[in-house]
């Protein structure tokens, strides 16, 4: 009997199942696309009828959904019918880094993708291909496959079958449609050939065949994780390289221009910033170091590790430089932080440098102002476990007994009347136009800029008579000799 793809299935309506989902539904017209979630808050923000309050924030996202949503394209909780119907199921949950037991620290938690694979198991009916969309430690499709033969084992269950499959999703957020629509590869891992060719023909509705890669299922598995790895590696070199800059007189943008022009380094990848962010990068290199390690390849995890490494001292490095810069104190003094995503055209907040860097702040004292245009005062305030100053008294006291800073939310940019410094940890585009000859006037003599994106212009900040530090420009800042 030939298989045929009709009815296809996503566990898992985050930042990958919601909009790969959504793409893969605008270019299959004749297929029929679930996407559940245990989440019910989450899917009923995919549903909701104002475009501007999906779940995520992506360009593009709004008007595909507005095009397959309640056409070929469901989100719905109801996990038992979505698996009964399909053809395919994409596993597209989350895959933190555990928290506890072992590999703490280091390893995936995989209970979520264990959770999946038991009800794929217990609902689905005749034959299912699985296909890994998480980004998931090498080796667990042979764990999926245990949990989904022992489904087949009794007398009942026999006419299920299953195949698994590794097809990992390499979607950047901010870009995530333009990359689901043209990726660089699709990445098609498995042993069963049949499976693979009809994965692989979804993906030329609009992929060209070329761009189609077929690996064994362990290579797929590893690819991903060394796809992030090398990614993340690029931006800690070109970090270590900023702080270089700065104490040389050297210019980091001016270096990365210079060495991205050779074609074997390329130029993509190299801007210098506050930090790497993201849910993936750290959990990913992390879980490549456990591998190593597991495997007894102790300079091989020592080697990657250090790209956290490097990442983790430098986002330190950012908050010292903003209070070294502030006469050694920030104690009550105003900073205006622009920027609380992980990176621009997102509302992600994961892992963002923001993060560490205004905690950093906040207990040296310091009253943020933090301004962003996409993610909420909530958010925020989960991120850094620290409550809003609202109630016109600091209710922040450490268990010292001393008064730590503070933060306030603002979504507009009417924030830098008495400031002392600006800090801009996101490239958001609107950042770039402030006139900065008007903030000069309302901020705090001697007043500073602290550009972590270099994003700002240089010669207007300087014209407005307002101190600049910008990442990894020592042209700005003497050598260390001078400071
Ligand atoms: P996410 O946390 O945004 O979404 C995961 C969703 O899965 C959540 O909504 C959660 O409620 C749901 N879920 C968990 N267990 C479930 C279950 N048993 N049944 C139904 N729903 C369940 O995560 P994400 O950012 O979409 O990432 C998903 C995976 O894709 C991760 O492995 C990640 O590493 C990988 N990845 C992420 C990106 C990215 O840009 N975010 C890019 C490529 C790959
Ligand atoms: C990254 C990868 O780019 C995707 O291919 C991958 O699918 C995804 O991780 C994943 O597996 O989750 P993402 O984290 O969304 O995508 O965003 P990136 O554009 O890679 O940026 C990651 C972080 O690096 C951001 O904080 C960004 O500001 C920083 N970055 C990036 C720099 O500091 N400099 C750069 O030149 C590039």
């Amino acid at each position: 009997m030939v298989f045929k793809i009709k009815n296809i299935s996503c566990i898992g309506a985050g930042f990958v199942g919601g909009p790969t989902m959504s793409v893969m539904a605008s270019k299959c017209n004749d297929l029929f696309f679930h996407v559940v979630d245990i989440n019910d808050e989450r899917i009923d923000a995919w549903n909701n009828e104002d475009l501007s309050r999906l779940p995520i924030f992506e360009p593009g996202l709004k008007e595909i959904i507005e095009n397959t949503r309640n056409k070929n394209l469901l989100f719905t909780t109801n996990i038992k019918a979505a698996i009964e119907s399909a053809d395919i199921i994409f596993i597209s949950v989350n895959t933190p880094t555990k928290t506890r037991g072992i590999g703490a620290g280091k390893s995936s938690d995989l209970k979520w993708v264990e959770a999946c694979a038991r009800q794929v198991a217990e609902f689905s009916k005749g034959h299912t291909i699985i296909v890994e969309k998480s980004t998931l430690p090498v080796r667990t499709a042979e764990v999926i496959q245990k949990i989904l033969n022992s489904a087949t084992s009794d007398l009942e269950n026999a006419k299920k079958s299953f195949s698994v499959l590794s097809n990992p999703e390499f979607l950047a957020e901010g870009t995530a449609i333009r990359d689901l629509e043209n990726p660089d590869r699709v990445l098609i891992g498995g042993e069963d050939k049949s499976a693979m060719l009809l994965l692989s023909q979804i993906y030329e509705n609009w992929v060209p065949k070329e761009k189609i890669l077929f690996t064994n299922i362990w290579s797929s598995e590893l690819a991903k994780l060394t796809s992030n790895a090398f990614l993340a590696q690029r931006v800690s070199s070109i970090n270590s390289i900023s702080a270089i800059c700065e104490v040389t007189g050297a210019n980091v943008r001016e270096v990365s221009r210079a060495i991205g022009k050779d074609s074997r380094i390329g130029s993509k990848f190299l801007d210098s910033g506050p930090g790497f962010g993201g849910s993936c990068f750290k959990k990913d290199i992390l879980n490549l170091v456990y591998l190593a390690e597991y495997f007894g390849l102790k300079e091989v995890a020592k080697f990657w590790e250090e790209v956290v490494n490097i990442n983790n001292w430098h986002q330190k490095r950012i908050a010292q430089i903003v209070v070294q810069k502030l006469f050694g104190t920030i104690s009550s003094k105003k900073i205006i932080i622009l920027g609380f995503a992980f990176k621009a055209n997102t509302n992600d907040t994961r892992e963002s440098a923001a993060i560490r860097i205004c905690k950093d702040l906040i207990y040296e004292g310091a009253e943020l102002i933090i301004h962003d245009p996409k993610v909420s005062m909530l958010q925020i305030e989960k991120d850094l476990q620290i409550k809003q100053f609202s109630s016109g008294k600091n209710e922040n006291i450490d268990y010292l007994n001393n008064n730590i800073g503070n933060w306030q939310f603002s979504n507009n940019l009417n924030i830098f009347d008495d400031a002392h410094a600006v800090l801009v940890l996101t490239e958001w585009e609107e950042y770039k136009y402030i006139e900065w000859d008007k903030v000069a006037k309302r901020m705090v003599k001697p007043a500073w800029i602290f550009d972590a994106r270099s994003i700002v212009n240089i010669d207007l900040v300087k014209k407005s008579g307002l101190n600049l530090w910008s990442l990894g420009d020592g042209s700005q800042q003497g050598t260390k000799d001078e400071i």
